[in-house]
């Protein structure tokens, strides 16, 4: 099973990337851009694991308290070209905290430092970074949701296989 642990975003903030990316298709940049209902916000990727449970577990000993993401700046990874979060010290505490226990845990994850970023696109057609305007966007972040990802026939398909919130871990 492919996972990894994400914010699932609102349907306010994914309507401002998604107005972002239309900015980018009338610039005719052209590639694979993200569809709606798979625009997230990847606090850590685990990758292959066998028992989703156990991450939730993990999970459940992190203490959560809801906080506000902000979209704020537009760049790139190479051809991956992404929307990014104004800084925001409880997100940046929450993720080192998460990964700290994934660590203690003997759970597998990407340990490349963490970037916060909203993909866009991948695989873009154009090497210049047009200029496109940032919608002035929150939203509050109530939980975050252990995600799997499989390959479909039209693309990727990403599942909540559970959360955790203020309260603790929700099947
Ligand atoms: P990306 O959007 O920058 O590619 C599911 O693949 C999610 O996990 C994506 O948000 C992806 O980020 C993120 N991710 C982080 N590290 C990854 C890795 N090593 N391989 C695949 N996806 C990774």
């Amino acid at each position: 099973m492919r996972l990894f642990i994400a914010i699932q975003l609102d349907d306010n903030i994914k309507e401002a990337l998604t107005a972002m990316q239309a900015q980018l298709r009338s610039r005719r940049v052209g590639g694979n851009y993200t569809k709606i209902e798979n625009l997230h916000l990847t606090l850590a990727f685990i990758g292959e694991y066998g028992a989703p449970d156990r991450v939730l577990d993990v999970m459940r000993t992190v203490p959560f308290v809801p906080f506000q993401i902000s979209l704020d700046g537009f760049g790139c990874f190479g051809d991956l070209y992404w929307c990014g979060l104004a800084q925001q010290n409880e997100l940046t505490a929450y993720v080192r905290h998460l990964r700290r226990a994934l660590a203690e845990a003997d759970i597998p994850f990407d340990r490349k430092r963490f970037s916060p970023h909203i993909t866009l696109l991948r695989k873009a057609s154009v090497d210049r970074l047009p200029g496109i305007a940032v919608p002035e966007t929150s939203m509050t972040a109530e939980r975050v949701s252990l995600m799997r990802s499989e390959r479909g026939k039209n693309g990727m398909i990403y599942t909540e296989l559970g959360a955790a919130d203020a309260r603790g871990t929700s099947p």
